[in-house]
């Protein structure tokens, strides 16, 4: 059997379904894609603080050597975990190599069989793949809906997770987070978490929705990432002591892997000092950003019109979304369209990243594009 033939074939069905995937640079000049929401990936004086940091690291060291229960921990590494502690005001942190690793190491170690995990439906892949390496039962409640979550909590069995995000990363809303918050102690629920796109552009100091809130002691484990707004990449989970000597010890994507190099401790400390100092300029200069694109869309109802950096614009239609697409980048914007299976079928949209390097002139040119095609209302 021709091994080549087999994947070609999987991959011609893909094909066939207009689905299939494919490794692309930067589509066009004007960024409206990237995550970079704050500008922090591509800051000068944030790549030159990070290479002043890795002179001092001594002994200079390019790799960790081996997971971090072996010979990959360190001293640095505990101190930026400390660092981001006190930032995300937990008791502890643990630092992963990715939001998606910290999502599958919580969701695959945490509930047990016999538990119950209750999640929003838009919740990103990382943690339904979590969720799948897990032996409790799960079920979706429809996306930021509470009567629909507490129908299933009055269901539910063992001890109970509730799984939601912070700011949903295709739909750009926020989540109820002070009513969850309600409604988890009253079933004695526990709350993961996921501040992926809040990380760095909410909260003093970059420190997410539950800080901003004042509610993160209620929230049982929460995940940050740093590949977003932060900048950079890796990610952490906050919580108690006990949250992460227990991942330490039970999360496989964290036992089974080499810790990230001091290259990484260096760009995670540089990146949240950085925030630290200029977090407060940074937010209000995304806000203005977002207040003038919401202005310019005012009279577009296939335009969400989120109070956050992400939003979106429904053409639904894998074939109708991609045509967009390509009109938009021929206008000289970087914009992807977010086909289905990745957003439910008639869900297709563009999503559009605002940053607050973005001018207003580009803003401009895309609501001129946004009202020139006009969209399906939600
Ligand atoms: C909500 C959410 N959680 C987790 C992740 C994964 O984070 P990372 O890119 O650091 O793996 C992403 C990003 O893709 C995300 O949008």
């Amino acid at each position: 059997m021709d091994f080549d033939a087999v994947l070609r074939n999987r991959l011609a069905a893909r094909e066939g379904a207009g689905l299939l995937r494919t490794l692309r640079q930067a589509v066009a000049p004007i960024d409206f894609t990237s995550n970079d929401y704050i500008g922090l990936a591509r800051s000068p004086e944030l790549f030159a603080a990070i290479g002043q940091k890795l002179e001092q690291i001594t002994p200079p060291l390019n790799g960790a050597t081996g997971s971090r229960l072996l010979s990959g921990n360190s001293g640095y590494t505990e101190q930026v975990e400390a660092t981001l502690a006190r930032i995300f005001s937990a008791g502890a942190t643990l630092i992963f190599q990715s939001g998606y690793s910290a999502n599958l190491s919580v969701l695959s170690s945490m509930p047990q069989r016999g538990d119950t995990i209750l999640c929003d439906e838009l919740v990103h892949a990382s943690i339904k793949d979590g969720m799948r390496l897990s032996l409790a039962k799960h079920h979706n409640f429809r996306h930021n809906d509470l009567q629909d979550l507490e129908d299933r909590l009055q269901r539910a069995t063992g001890n109970v997770f509730i799984v939601v995000e912070s700011i949903y990363s295709m739909d750009g809303d926020t989540c109820p987070l002070e009513e969850l918050v309600a409604l988890a102690e009253r079933y004695s629920a526990f709350i993961i978490l996921d501040e992926a796109h809040s990380t760095g552009v909410v909260g003093p100091g970059g420190s997410g929705l539950a800080v901003a809130l004042g509610v993160h002691d209620k929230i049982a484990v929460r995940i940050y990432t740093f590949g977003k707004a932060m900048g950079i990449h890796g990610a952490c989970v906050a919580g108690t002591r006990s949250v992460v000597e227990y991942l330490v010890n039970f999360a496989r994507p964290f036992i089974y892997t080499t810790a990230l190099p001091p290259h990484s401790m260096a760009a995670i400390d540089c990146a949240f000092a950085y925030v630290q100092a200029h977090g407060a300029r940074l937010q209000q200069a995304l806000r203005d950003t977002i207040e003038y694109f919401v202005q310019q869309v005012q009279d577009l109802p296939h335009v969400s019109r989120n109070n956050g950096a992400i939003q979106t614009a429904l053409y639904p239609g894998n074939e109708h979304v991609r045509q967009v697409a390509r009109q938009w980048q021929a206008a000289g914007f970087d914009v992807r369209p977010i086909l289905s299976p990745t957003v439910p079928a008639g869900a297709e949209r563009m999503r559009i990243c605002l940053h607050t390097f973005n001018t207003r002139e580009e803003i401009d040119l895309l609501a001129s594009c946004l009202r020139a095609l006009p969209g399906m209302v939600p």
